[in-house]
């Protein structure tokens, strides 16, 4: 008999909540909980933790797990009536029974996870619609997420929307993102106030909370000490929030470790300053894609040019 691990299993994780466990080719893993449609690990072939999970997280309603790509929907932040970052990260998702069709034939290690709103829900948000998110691990160990919401209400809605990845880094005076420079931002700590980027490429010496519009579809993630580059790839969403809370705001954190702040940043393919509005029957889609590759070294520097532009 084979002890090989099947591409998909069912399992119990942290408090007895259901997960998923996905497994690539060679090696590499992902694992999702019904409990959010949260992704909270994503490992490479080399069984390497690529995404931050706090030390603190609590897997327990109502509170969101800290940590791994939490999704940020109806409403991303606080800017409306509903909760900080909309309620689908703490409630329980369901397996698809009915998904649409794989798109890559041969991969197996992904799985579909729905969410319909609840009576309770929908006195919350007074809408109807059918969120389907697939999680996938390609064959080179890459992850990808899509979403499809379907508007199955008789009136038109809009919403804004973050995949909210923490990603795990050496240590955040080692990293900086490439592909944000000279666009405009909404600085979240400043009432959002809109500015321009001047810096050549981002680094970070203090809390950053930002909203950058209309970004590219690749962003580049470096992390110097690791030699390694974190890059996220997106569809159908314009805007990218980068956020480290820094220590003070660490420190207030009951689910955050005081020092995790140095091990994590978070990157967030988003749609947040234009609304997406769906009318009835209408469906949205929108996709990341995260990958890592080795940086390389030219004349002390890293190069991510090469993983921008290819
Ligand atoms: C980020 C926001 O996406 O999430 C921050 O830009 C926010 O403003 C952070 O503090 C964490 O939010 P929460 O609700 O998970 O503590």
């Amino acid at each position: 008999m084979s002890d090989e691990k099947p591409p998909v299993e069912i399992c119990k994780g942290v408090n007895d909540l259901d997960k998923v466990v996905l497994r690539g080719l060679r090696g590499s893993s992902a694992e999702v909980y019904l409990y959010g449609c949260h992704v909270t690990s994503w490992k490479n072939n080399h069984d390497e933790e690529l995404l931050f999970l706090s030390s603190k997280a609590i897997f327990k309603p109502p509170k969101a797990i800290r940590g791994g790509i939490p999704i940020c929907f109806p409403q991303f932040g606080s800017h409306g009536n509903l909760e900080q970052h909309g309620f689908v990260r703490n409630r329980f998702w369901s397996i698809d029974s009915s998904p649409p069709p794989p798109t890559v034939s041969c991969n197996k290690a992904f799985v579909d996870l729905i969410f319909k709103p609840s009576e309770e829900d929908l006195k919350i948000w007074p809408y109807s619609y059918e969120f389907r998110l697939r999680i996938t691990i390609g064959p080179g160990g890459d992850l990808m997420l899509t979403s499809r919401i379907k508007n199955t209400d008789g009136r038109p809605f809009s919403f804004t929307f973050a995949y909210r990845t923490y990603f795990s880094i050496s240590d955040i005076s080692e990293v900086r993102i490439e592909g944000l420079e000279t666009l405009d931002y909404l600085d979240n700590l400043k009432s959002r106030e809109r500015f321009t980027e001047q810096c050549d490429a981002i680094t970070f010496e203090s809390e950053v909370d930002r909203i950058y519009l209309e970004t590219p579809t690749k962003i580049a993630i470096l992390d110097h000490e690791k030699k390694q580059t974190f890059v996220l790839r997106k569809d159908g969403l314009p805007d990218a929030v980068v956020w480290n809370p820094w220590e003070k705001k660490a420190k207030s954190m009951m689910d955050f470790g005081d020092d995790e702040y140095k091990h994590m940043l978070c990157v967030e393919a988003a749609a947040i300053e234009k609304a997406i509005t769906l009318k009835p029957g209408e469906e949205w889609k929108a996709r990341m894609y995260l990958s890592v590759v080795p940086s390389c070294y030219r004349s002390g520097q890293l190069a991510p040019l090469r993983v921008l532009q290819g």
